[in-house]
């Protein structure tokens, strides 16, 4: 279905959409190998691109795909947070795909949930620019919160040009967003760091194409307002109306249902 928003695609459950979603990325792997001998990705750490990445293990596993020429960048960091911590981010992307394909280490870029807080802005900033020197992300996959974030880009009362505009940065938590990370953090709401680095709007919207997944009952009025409802910084996701051309969404038909 054609939407403000871009394509959705309604799947019958999330392990199809998983599956298609994997199809785009090795699809967009391999056309941007061969148009510019590499590939830039764009990724998402949640509990919803977990199959996503096991269905690209499985394809590299049975010697159908390499990410040996393919760079790519995380989304976003809780701060502060080690690396070593088993709810880092940096642990995620280990855990579901670095340690089992042949993407070269140091172009596995995930924003540094140590860095002083003096010089956050400042990683932030040379993170936008390692981007744009690789020539921009390719891929973009996305999650969505059911406050409607992506990335931790938060709702807010930004004007509209602004939030369109934020770039990758140290942000704050949104009490919906500290609620729903509190399953990995041992149940606590209280263990769940408040802050957080994210890719900006700017960041995300300039990808060359975004997919964007989103899986369960709980998602659907985010999904919906998204979708249909106006473009604000108050919901995220609506700001993917920016850019509907480049924004395929596969959900499930219970994230499908205000639609
Ligand atoms: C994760 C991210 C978040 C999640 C979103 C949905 O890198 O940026 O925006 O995509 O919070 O999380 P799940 O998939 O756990 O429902």
């Amino acid at each position: 279905m054609q939407t403000p928003a871009g394509t959705v695609l309604v799947c019958d459950d999330p392990a199809q959409a998983c599956r298609l979603a994997a199809d785009r990325i090795a699809s967009a792997i391999a056309s941007t190998r061969a148009d510019r001998g590499r590939a830039v990705l764009g990724l998402a750490t949640g509990s919803t691109p977990i199959p996503v990445y096991a269905d690209l293990v499985a394809r590299h596993r049975a010697g159908q795909l390499s990410f040996a020429n393919v760079t790519t960048y995380n989304l976003d960091e809780y701060y502060p947070i080690a690396p070593l911590d088993p709810n880092s981010y940096h642990a995620f992307m280990y855990k579901h795909l670095f340690q089992h394909v042949d993407l070269p280490p140091h172009r596995a870029h995930i924003l540094d949930g140590t860095v002083p807080e003096a010089f956050a802005a400042e990683h932030c900033a040379a993170f936008d620019r390692w981007i744009e020197a690789d020539g921009g992300i390719d891929l973009q996959l996305l999650g969505i919160g059911r406050n409607g974030h992506i990335g931790f880009n938060e709702p807010s009362d930004l004007p509209l040009d602004q939030a369109l505009r934020l770039p990758t940065r140290l942000t704050r938590l949104d009490p919906v967003t500290i609620a729903d990370a509190a399953r990995d953090f041992g149940g606590s709401e209280a263990a769940v760091p408040r802050r957080a680095l994210t890719l900006g709007t700017a960041t995300i919207l300039a990808a060359r194409s975004i997919l964007i997944l989103a899986f369960g009952a709980n998602k659907a009025e985010a999904v919906a307002r998204a979708v249909f409802g106006p473009r604000t910084a108050q919901l995220p996701a609506s700001l993917l109306q920016t850019v509907p051309e480049k924004v395929t969404w596969l959900i499930d038909r219970a994230a499908a249902a205000r639609l």
